[in-house]
């Protein structure tokens, strides 16, 4: 009896000691496993701090992939039975294929443009997040702008890309084309409330570097990452039969003025670090800051045609912090207005902004 009893015991505890062998083998994975992904986890966390801390360099190459809801253009598809179907499509042709249009083959006003499409700049027909899109177009115009002094509508905003980034001359508002790429870009924005700016609108945001911009390593940047398309004399490729560039131009004759949107370093940072080389995106840019800064500074520094901007930014005052030709109501020089560093200029000018609302 006592005997059996013993074995029933050695049985229970047999089994015991299995089921814990069983536990801690479970635990040790488990601690495996943990320590595989937190990590990841715990550095993602510090690189978004780091991201969102205005003030630092962050030359990191992996950004992680956010949770943020971006804006999505509406779906081409719902379209079906829109009785202003043809002329949004006709718009969106335009933006995408501009040269045929209006380059200089063009089937419209042949070259009364430089030959670049819309479409180089603002990705995907504007629709492309921090792709330079047209999603807070519709819900912010007409607005007051500073450049010209004045209030200025979706009309005046497109022409002035057709006369500044397209070198080139402004449309008949009454034409079937500023018709056509009216309604596409009010259709794109159809979904955002008034007075409102989706996330991923526009051009994100890129920190300040604490230095000048140099243009020498920009041109180094330059050769080794963006001249196999762009060229490296800057002047782009064109396709076979010359109804558009493959590849746009980046400076020359053929290149957007210098009273462009891009000629602002900053736009033009912005815009490369979270769209060049061709295939980078918000969500994995290719460029560190310090890169994206320096290559804006070497391809801002060439020739291009210039724009007669003598009307622009009638009040000084109201001059971006990059805006490169004075006269300015602060102290800082032509070339730290063009290269920076450009933190002591956004301050003053925030000063001189307090001052007027006093
Ligand atoms: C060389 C690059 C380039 C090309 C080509 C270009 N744009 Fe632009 N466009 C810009 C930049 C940069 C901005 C933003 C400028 C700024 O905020 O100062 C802009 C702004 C705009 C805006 C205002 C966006 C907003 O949210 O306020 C509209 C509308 C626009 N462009 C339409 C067009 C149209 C239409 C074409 C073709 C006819 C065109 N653009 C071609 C660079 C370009
Ligand atoms: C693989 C080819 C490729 C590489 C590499 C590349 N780009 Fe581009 N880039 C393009 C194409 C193509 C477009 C036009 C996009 C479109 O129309 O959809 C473009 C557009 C641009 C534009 C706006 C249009 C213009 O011509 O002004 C700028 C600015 C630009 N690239 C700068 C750069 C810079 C700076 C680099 C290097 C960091 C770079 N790109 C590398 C192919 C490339």
């Amino acid at each position: 009896m006592a005997n059996e009893n013993d074995k029933n015991l050695l049985n229970v505890v047999s089994t015991l000691l299995n089921l814990i062998m069983f536990l801690l083998v479970l635990l040790i994975a488990m601690g495996i496993l943990l320590y595989h992904y937190m990590p990841d986890y715990v550095s993602s966390i510090e690189v978004k701090n780091v991201a969102s801390n205005s003030s630092a360099i962050n030359a990191t190459n992996t950004e992680p992939k956010d949770s943020v809801k971006y804006w999505q253009a509406p779906d081409i598809a719902t379209l079906e039975g829109n009785s202003n179907k043809d002329l949004i499509l006709y718009g969106k042709d335009l933006i995408a294929h501009t040269s045929e249009y209006f380059g200089e083959n063009g089937k419209i006003f042949n070259s009364s443009t430089n030959g670049m499409n819309c479409q180089n700049c603002h990705l995907d027909a504007g629709t492309r997040v921090f792709g330079n899109n047209y999603s807070a177009v519709a819900s912010t115009y007409p607005k007051f702008r500073a450049r010209s002094g004045a209030m200025e509508n979706i009309y005046k905003r497109v022409n002035d890309c057709f006369e500044r980034s397209l070198n080139g001359k402004a449309l008949d508002t009454a034409s079937k084309e500023m018709q056509g790429i009216f309604a596409y870009i009010k259709w794109l924005g159809k979904d955002v409330p008034k007075g409102t700016s989706p996330e991923g609108s526009g051009l994100k945001k890129l920190a300040f570097l604490e230095r000048a911009a140099i243009p020498e390593n920009g041109k180094n940047i330059y050769s080794q990452k963006c001249a196999s398309c762009h060229q490296a004399d800057g002047l782009g490729l064109m396709n076979g039969d010359k109804t558009a560039y493959t590849n746009p131009p980046l400076w020359g004759e053929h290149s957007y003025n210098d009273g462009a949107g891009l000629f602002r370093m900053s736009n033009f940072a912005k815009y490369i670090k979270y769209n060049m080389p061709l295939g980078a995106s918000h969500n994995s840019p290719q460029l560190t800051d310090e890169e994206a800064w320096d290559i804006a500074a070497f391809v801002n520094s060439q020739s291009r045609p210039h724009k007669n901007i003598k009307k622009d930014w009638p009040k000084i005052e109201q001059k971006p912090f990059d805006h490169p030709f004075g006269p300015y109501k602060d102290e800082f020089s032509e070339e730290q207005h063009k290269y920076g560093p450009f933190k002591a200029i956004q301050d003053k000018i925030a000063s001189f902004k307090k001052e007027l609302n006093v």
